[in-house]
């Protein structure tokens, strides 16, 4: 059985940037419900069920071929919004910097130009994809930093790549305080990202 984490700071803590009835609904009921449709879906799959979900996520083509396809499906739909949303509320704090900071600072300017750079890109990205989905900087398998989207719950870990940080672009997450404004969330989300935490997972990405 996997567990819904608690959020690592109170629902109101990024105000006013996403607003505490949000994270409330994203956390407890959206979060819960990819949570609990994972547990329900791998109830007869003991030995899966008992390996971290981002495993699963990385070997999930393995795992597809082996699996009822509804299973299969859960296991992306579900373990991917379970994994995603993990990361989301990990990578998010009130404090901290709002910038890159060490190594991943001078891997972000080796690949982007500056860091304003790729946060313009990542932007676009962002705000292009179409429907539900998440904007991404990951790791790739070749070791570069890529920044891309994907649709619906699917994760970089399926592709094995590491996700660094990962925004969530589906209208739960931002709708009740920016309606249809995609790009005002966009613009906000980089006043509550933490830096430390994103250069913490790429310094264990790359094995520092
Ligand atoms: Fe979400």
């Amino acid at each position: 059985m996997y567990t819904l984490p608690n959020l690592p700071y109170a629902y109101e803590a990024l105000e006013p940037h996403i607003d505490a009835e949000t994270m409330k609904i994203h956390h407890d009921k959206h979060h819960q419900a990819y949570l609990d449709k994972l547990n329900a879906a791998l109830e007869s799959q003991v030995e899966l069920a008992s390996l971290p979900v981002e495993d699963l996520l990385w070997q999930f083509e393995e795992h597809q071929a082996k699996l009822p396809a509804e299973v299969a499906t859960a296991l992306r739909n579900h373990g991917g919004g379970y994994a995603n949303h993990n990361l989301f509320w990990e990578i998010m704090s009130p404090e901290g910097p709002r910038q890159a900071v060490g190594e991943l600072t001078k891997a972000l300017d080796a690949t982007f130009g500056s860091f304003a750079d790729f946060q313009a890109k990542f932007v676009d990205v962002a705000t292009k994809h179409f429907g539900s989905g998440w904007a991404w900087l990951a790791i790739d398998q070749t070791g570069k930093l890529a920044v891309y989207s994907t649709s619906n719950q699917d994760s970089p870990l399926m592709q094995q790549h590491r996700p660094l940080l990962g925004v969530d672009v589906w209208e739960h997450a931002y709708y009740l305080k920016y309606q249809n404004r995609r790009p005002d969330y966009l613009a906000a989300i980089w006043q509550v990202l933490d830096w430390q935490k994103i250069e913490e997972r790429y310094l264990q990405a790359v094995g520092k």
